[in-house]
């Protein structure tokens, strides 16, 4: 942006304001230079938010404001995710696009490439990369008293929320995958899923396995929308201690001075094992609303026209590991994750609604789903 253009407020569209959209509202209006407009097709949802917050336009369709916008969030359903951010893009608009990004590696690399040739600002909704208990957690892992990271387990279960238009791990998973991949500063090579469809008619309860090659390091992500628990942790094995990450309890980081070494014993009968316990640290971590966060990084990235940290690149790389993952739940066995395919995914392949294999911006491009 120029200086003139500083001087103006940013003006951000929330596309799709239901639960997690409407908070991205709340955020965005109190952030100071930003105003707000609210696109959805629900006007009982817009007038509530109407109500509470200075709302420059509201609409119910995005063609109707799109001229006028700066910036967009888009917090709709993810088969809603491309088309919308592909308009955005192609309009001139910065995008946000929530968690996954696309629903296909093809459309992740078309919103790449759209936002680098004009020059505009594509970030991924990854919130838990802006919570500073995953900043400690990655902080604690990686010293030297840690040890090697020998795996990692990831779990986030709940009694719902059931999605309309994508199963268990796509709604999920990416949350897991994006900690993960930041906890080790690296990306999965090959995955294996197993998942089961319990109450609708695609996984509902999954479990995800991740190897990471070049650290020798596995990890296990458990989602569900079927458990009597809301639950959302990680736990991270080093080599001398272990760590988990809760962020349902109030100390949401311990580290562990826990461990088992191999140990020489003259009797046969007992496994050779000894095992130590010592102190469990809690962190103090300064929290910030990490959606404050994220957004502030967003306006940040756009007026100073620096990439943000976690770019259309990162959520491509979340989008590779999850179509990899829908290939594992179909073969059944490990596959490895290619991160730099532009051809249409398997989940389109598959779909008897995608005739055009190869063209990411043509008419069969998935639409939202009305009113989800
Ligand atoms: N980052 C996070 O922590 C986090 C948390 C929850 C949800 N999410 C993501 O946010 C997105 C929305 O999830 P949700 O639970 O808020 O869904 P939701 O169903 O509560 O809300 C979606 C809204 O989008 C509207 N909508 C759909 N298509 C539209 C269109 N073309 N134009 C205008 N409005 C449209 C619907 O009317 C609805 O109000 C999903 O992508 C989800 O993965 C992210």
């Amino acid at each position: 942006m120029t200086t003139n253009d500083e001087m103006r407020p940013l003006h951000v569209g929330v596309i799709g304001c239901g639960y997690w959209g409407s908070k991205h509202v709340r955020v965005l209006s109190g952030l100071p230079g930003v105003e707000v407009s609210v696109i959805d097709r629900d006007d009982d949802r817009r007038r509530g938010l109407e109500a509470a917050y200075p709302i420059r336009a509201s609409v119910a369709d995005l063609a109707d404001v799109l001229d006028d916008l700066d910036a967009a969030v888009i917090a709709t359903p993810p088969l809603g995710h491309y088309p919308l951010a592909k308009a955005c893009l192609e309009a001139g608009v910065h995008a946000l696009v929530e968690k996954p990004l696309t629903t296909t590696v093809a459309h992740a690399n078309h919103l790449i490439d759209l936002a680098e040739e004009r020059g505009l600002t594509l970030m991924v909704g990854h919130t838990f990369e802006f919570n500073a208990a995953v900043w400690s957690l990655a902080e604690a892992v990686r010293k030297p008293e840690f040890g090697k990271v020998r795996y990692i387990n990831s779990a986030r279960l709940n009694l719902g929320l059931y999605q309309p238009d994508v199963d268990v791990l796509w709604d999920l998973a990416p949350h897991d995958i994006s900690i993960i991949n930041r906890v080790l500063d690296s990306r999965p090579t090959s995955v294996s899923a197993w998942g089961m469809e319990l109450m609708a008619d695609k996984p509902d309860v999954a479990y995800l396995n991740l190897r990471y090659d070049d650290l020798d390091v596995g990890a296990c992500i458990h989602v569900s929308w079927l458990d009597p628990m809301k639950v959302r942790r990680t736990t991270v094995v080093g080599e001398h201690q272990m760590a988990v990450y809760d962020d349902m309890a109030e100390e949401r980081l311990r580290v562990y001075d826990k461990g088992v070494d191999s140990a020489q014993t003259a009797d046969q009968s007992q496994i050779p094992m000894s095992y130590r316990h010592g102190d469990i640290v809690s962190p103090f971590i300064q929290f910030n609303e990490p959606l404050g966060l994220e957004l502030g990084h967003f306006v940040e990235s756009i007026r100073t026209g620096t990439k943000p940290v976690v770019d259309g690149r990162s959520g491509r790389e979340v989008v590779s590991v999850l179509c990899a993952a829908e290939e594992s739940l179909r073969t059944g066995g490990w596959v490895t994750v290619d991160y730099d395919s532009n051809v249409i995914d398997l989940r389109e392949r598959r779909s008897k609604n995608a005739p055009s294999p190869t063209a990411p911006d043509s008419q069969n491009d998935p639409q939202p789903s009305a009113g989800a």
